[in-house]
């Protein structure tokens, strides 16, 4: 094995703070395999465009024919998987791609992992891992006094999203009890942060509200969240990476659940502050629109595990985490230009159209 880690989905959101941050930090390789659907933008990984240490492939995870090839050629010692459909919203009007990719997808992934793994050394074999990057909604949807999911939570997916990430997390979990591939499973809660595409909340609510457009809230707007700093989850990542215990899940959240209505408005202040104010508060610009068919009502994630095990906790307080994050999206027109031409707004009038 080479002093090497498979990314999958490296060029989305947090796929891409993960790598900036593990170039940054560590002199292992990285092999970037994503297959630049919508979400993905090699302009994220701008700041390494010159660095030999990472190589980016153009593909698919389905395409099992790559994937070995990519795993013959470069012998990695661990992959990072984020490659995802990830938009809720998405998943709801068509959820094909969500099959394809999370389910079907993860699924080649994993079975050409095995083969390689397969033909490891025993002591490459015992230092490989495979960590699975999912997410807190397959735990379904919290009332407002339930306690938080922890990693016994049981599986109640409600969205096309949560369900394909929900299969996917059960085919890793089945590759090791079975195969005993060295698996881990990360779940976490909604990160903000750079490079985030602008069909999610943080970003979509900041753009608009620089250029005065209206800021769409589903239903009542009292839907919480719990929310995390991107690098802090790329951080709880590195840590369970190097020494998570095979075979188990952890939970990664902020401890920061926050009502949708709230996150609205303290950006609008923070942008009213950066931006200068037209006239009225932003906050004028909140409306109101019909609610997502099945939207979850509050996500809340216990993650002493990960604290008490692995001595991991977040570093960014929200305060300090949504001003960075404003911030980057006011000073980064160009990437904003770039990243929301053509199909995003084929997405953005269709979705918001009603
Ligand atoms: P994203 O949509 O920003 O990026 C996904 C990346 O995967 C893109 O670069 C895309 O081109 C690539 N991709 C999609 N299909 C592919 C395929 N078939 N083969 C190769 N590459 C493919 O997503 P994100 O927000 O960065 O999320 C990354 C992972 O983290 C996902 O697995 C997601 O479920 C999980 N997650 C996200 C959040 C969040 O708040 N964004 C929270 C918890 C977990
Ligand atoms: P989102 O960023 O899509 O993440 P997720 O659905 O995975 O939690 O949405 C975060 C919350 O914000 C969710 O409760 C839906 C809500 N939301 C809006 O109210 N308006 C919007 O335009 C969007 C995109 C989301």
């Amino acid at each position: 094995m080479e002093n090497t880690i498979l990314v999958t989905g490296g060029a989305g959101f947090i796929g891409s703070n993960f790598i900036l941050q593990r170039m940054e930090r560590e002199s292992d390789s990285v092999v970037n395999l994503d297959k630049l659907t919508y979400a993905g933008h090699l302009r994220n990984l701008e700041a390494i465009a010159n660095d030999r240490r990472h190589e980016f492939v153009h593909g698919d995870i389905a395409d099992r024919g790559l994937v070995r090839g990519l795993l013959e050629r470069r012998r990695p010692q661990a992959i990072v998987h984020f490659a995802a459909e990830s938009h809720v919203d998405r998943s709801i009007r068509g959820p094909d791609d969500f099959i394809r990719t999370n389910v079907d997808g993860t699924f080649a992934l994993l079975e050409e992992v095995r083969t390689y793994w397969g033909g490891l050394t025993e002591q490459e074999r015992a230092d490989f891992r495979f960590l699975h990057v999912s997410t807190d909604e397959v735990f379904g949807s919290l009332d407002p006094e339930d306690p938080a999911f922890s990693e016994t939570t049981p599986y109640a997916p409600n969205s096309p999203y949560a369900a394909s990430k929900a299969a996917s997390d059960h085919f890793v979990r089945a590759y090791h009890h079975t195969y005993g591939l060295p698996v881990l499973t990360t779940n976490c809660s909604n990160n903000y942060g750079r490079f985030q595409f602008p069909e999610k909340l943080i970003p979509l609510v900041i753009l608009n509200a620089r250029a005065g457009k209206p800021l769409p809230v589903y239903g009542d707007g009292q839907n919480v969240r719990d929310w995390l700093y991107v690098e802090d989850h790329c951080e709880a990542i590195a840590t369970v990476l190097t020494r998570g215990r095979v075979g188990q899940t952890y939970n990664i959240g902020g401890w920061n659940e926050k009502r949708n209505i709230d996150i609205v408005e303290i950006i609008c202040d923070i942008v009213d502050e950066m931006a200068g104010r037209r006239g009225s508060s932003r906050r004028g610009l909140i409306t109101f629109v019909k609610d997502r068919p099945g939207h979850d009502r509050r996500y809340a994630m216990d993650a002493n595990k990960i604290e008490r095990e692995l001595g991991w906790r977040p570093l960014e307080t929200f305060e300090s985490g949504i001003r960075k994050t404003v911030r980057w999206y006011l000073e980064n027109e160009e990437w904003v230009r770039d990243v929301t031409s053509g199909s995003y707004r084929q997405w953005i009038e269709t979705h918001y159209s009603s």
